[in-house]
């Protein structure tokens, strides 16, 4: 690894970004390896070989953001389309729109509501929850999830929408969850149908991976896929910095213990169809289907004129990851919150490695969250570190 200034462990969206700053903005030389055979990271899209159309194999991703700063930075690398995420739930063979707004509350009660009226129902049934949980447990406040939804929501969206699929997420009962492991859930008390309610979304017009691909191209930056950090890590000298993207507690060899990570496993099909479900994604509620969502990639690119009457889908089931599994998304109980304080000690004694992303800060981050923290390192370490360090030629 001589010759080069920086190490990038991880080609994702926090990688690729400060590698592109370091090559562009400083002139320095970048080495990017990967793991994976591909660059991306999870936002990853490739064409599925078997019906022309591209797939986020991931998951699907749509981009987002409130920030002017991400969104300029992200104009050097590609347009966007005029794309806008919706997403339905299939429950008790009925079909509900999400996140819950006036349509779905309308239609969980079976009759139209006006904002004032579906306010006054869910206050009471939160009521009635509450005076409940006091005459049973003696206590007013919310302690688990199931308390804390229902006390935003009430009982019968709370049982049609989110119980069954908050249970499948998490294998374990709302009851017996942690209250802090989800935010308030959102009602809007109007037909405001949009999944994001950021100024700016879309998607990539070429895709992801070709984003990725422009990002990477400077000659101050050499590319290697497929592999290990941990085999090349001997060949650094403490003269060079290291962008770690990775997870933490595996970067330690665990001596704080392993970080909690929920996965999920997808399950692709080809349909000879040229619409499977008529929209990107559908989340499914019920206890008793196993998977979670199915998501048909094609409804991504409506701009596009797929010809095949094919279509991929991909089927989600979730599950909490092992110690050799992809990790998505991060639980964060108190004992997690413990072992990565412990980390965040033995970092402050790496003065060569700053750790980023989502694997590297143990947080869930959208791609704009990633990017935005990536420019901000870029900014305020990675340059102080890099200046008045040249390497020896
Ligand atoms: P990312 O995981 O992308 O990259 C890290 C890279 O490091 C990986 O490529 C990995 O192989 C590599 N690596 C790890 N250890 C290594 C080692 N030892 N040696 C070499 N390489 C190593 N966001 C959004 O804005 N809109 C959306 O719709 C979605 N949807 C979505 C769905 C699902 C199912 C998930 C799990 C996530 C999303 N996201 C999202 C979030 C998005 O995926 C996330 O913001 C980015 O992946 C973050 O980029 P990073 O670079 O931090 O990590």
């Amino acid at each position: 690894l001589d010759g080069f200034d920086v190490v990038v462990v991880g080609a994702g969206f926090f990688g690729a970004t400060i590698a592109e700053r370091v090559a562009n903005e400083l002139g320095r030389k970048v080495c990017v390896v990967d793991r994976r055979a591909h660059i991306g990271g999870n936002a990853y899209s490739e064409i599925d070989p078997d019906s022309g159309i591209e797939v986020h194999r991931y998951g699907t991703h749509i981009f987002h953001t409130n920030s002017d700063t991400v969104w300029r930075y992200l104009q050097r690398f590609t347009e966007f389309t005029s794309y806008r995420h919706r997403v339905f739930t299939v429950a008790r063979g009925r079909l509900y729109s999400m996140p819950i707004n006036l349509a779905t509350i309308s239609a969980a009660f079976g009759r139209a509501m006006t904002p004032q009226e579906a306010k006054l129902v869910i206050a009471a049934e939160a009521d009635d929850h509450v005076h409940a949980h006091v005459h049973v447990h003696g206590a007013s406040v919310a302690q688990n999830l199931e308390d804390k939804a229902i006390a935003s929501v009430g009982r019968t969206l709370y049982d049609l929408l989110i119980r069954g699929y908050t249970q499948k997420q998490w294998q374990t009962e709302p009851s017996e969850l942690s209250a802090d492991i989800i935010g308030r859930l959102p009602v809007r008390l109007n037909f405001d149908d949009r999944y994001f309610a950021d100024r700016y979304e879309g998607m990539p017009v070429d895709g992801y991976t070709a984003i990725f691909q422009r990002m990477l191209k400077s000659p101050n930056i050499e590319l290697r896929l497929g592999v290990d950090y941990f085999d090349i890590a001997d060949q650094i000298r403490p003269d060079q910095l290291v962008i770690y993207t990775g997870p933490i507690d595996r970067f330690f060899r665990y001596r704080c213990g392993e970080l909690g990570w929920r996965t999920v496993d997808f399950a692709r099909e080809v349909h000879d169809v040229d619409d499977f479900q008529g929209t990107s994604v559908i989340n499914y509620a019920d206890a008793d289907v196993p998977f979670t969502r199915i998501h048909e990639f094609r409804h991504l690119h409506p701009e596009r004129d797929y010809r095949e009457p094919k279509t991929t889908i991909y089927r989600e089931y979730s599950r909490f990851a092992g110690r050799d599994d992809e990790p998505y998304y991060p639980i964060n109980t108190t004992a997690d919150r413990a072992i990565l304080s412990g980390y965040r000690m033995m970092m402050e004694k790496r003065p060569n490695v700053i750790f980023g992303g989502r694997l590297g800060s143990y947080k869930y981050l959208d791609m704009h969250q990633a990017i935005g923290a990536a420019l901000k390192t870029f900014e305020n370490e990675v340059t102080t570190f890099l200046a008045g360090r040249e390497l020896p030629s």
